[in-house]
């Protein structure tokens, strides 16, 4: 059987490249998305194209029974699960005391609960099928914190944490579990501020451009492959230089 793949978030940006890149790379994979069914549907299209079978499934991640029921509709609509890549994330430029305990809440809820929740649920069907990888998509911002993003940077900071302990936890079964942090990527996610402040930005990155969604998905595609089997808890940066460990 050809290894089966979820990815949360995989209607646009770095999930939806992450979708293709594992269906070029042989595996069948179920992507979902929230709100964008018609992007969600081009992506599908791409993977068939490739020669694999695409599943996709609509699942608002701040509601943990929806994450729970993703990751089993997605295990048996492919017939079995082997990797993981909760990816799925939105920001929120707010000062922090102009944010609500409704906003810190979702966001903890879509950045942190929901890669537990569905790493929880998958990690049984990895270790019926014999092999297991959990990449969790956290950002260059665990590192650096951000002022106007205090809940996101501290969701994605347990998201190391989470990877860090699950890492322990799972690797008696051979599952890995790994995060990457990104640093400014082409996606919708930050296309405000590379359109009014994309000169400043480039300028920061040593390497002098932002990332594309492809970079950080091949990445991703070599934390989830048989190669990469001897890492794991690792916090793999892709930021064009932009901060060295
Ligand atoms: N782009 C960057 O510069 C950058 C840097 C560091 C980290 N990251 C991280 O990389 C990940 C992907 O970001 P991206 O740049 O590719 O963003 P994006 O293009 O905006 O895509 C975000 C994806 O997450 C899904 N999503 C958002 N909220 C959700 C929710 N409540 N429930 C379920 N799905 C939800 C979206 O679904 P719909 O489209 O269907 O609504 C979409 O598929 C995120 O975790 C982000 O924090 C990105």
């Amino acid at each position: 059987m050809k290894r089966c793949a979820l990815v949360t978030g995989g209607s646009r940006g770095i999930g939806a490249a992450t979708a293709v890149k594992l269906a070029a790379r042989g595996y069948d994979v179920a992507l979902s998305y929230r709100t964008q069914r018609t992007a969600a549907e081009e992506v599908a299209a791409a993977i068939q194209r490739l020669g694999a079978r695409a599943l996709l499934l609509q699942a608002d991640l701040a509601d943990p029974d929806q994450a729970r029921e993703l990751v089993h509709k997605a295990a048996e609509g492919l017939g079995a699960l082997h990797i993981l890549v909760n990816n799925a994330g939105y920001v929120q430029r707010l000062p922090w005391d102009e944010l609500s305990l409704e906003d810190w809440d979702r966001m903890l809820r879509v950045g942190l609960t929901a890669a537990f929740v569905c790493a929880r649920y998958a990690v049984p069907y990895m270790r019926e099928a014999g092999y297991g990888r959990i990449v969790n998509v956290s950002s260059l911002r665990a590192l650096t914190g951000a002022a106007h993003g205090v809940h996101y940077a501290s969701a994605k900071a347990g998201l190391l944490g989470l990877t860090k302990s699950l890492a322990l936890a799972l690797a008696p079964y051979g599952i890995t579990v790994n995060a990457v942090c990104p640093g400014f990527v082409a996606t919708d996610i930050n296309r405000e501020a590379l359109e009014t402040r994309g000169e400043e930005i480039r300028a920061q990155i040593p390497l002098g451009r932002v990332a594309s969604p492809d970079e950080v998905a091949s990445v991703i595609a070599f934390l989830c492959s048989e190669e990469a089997g001897y890492m794991t808890g690792a916090t793999v940066s892709v930021n064009g230089g932009l901060r060295m460990e």
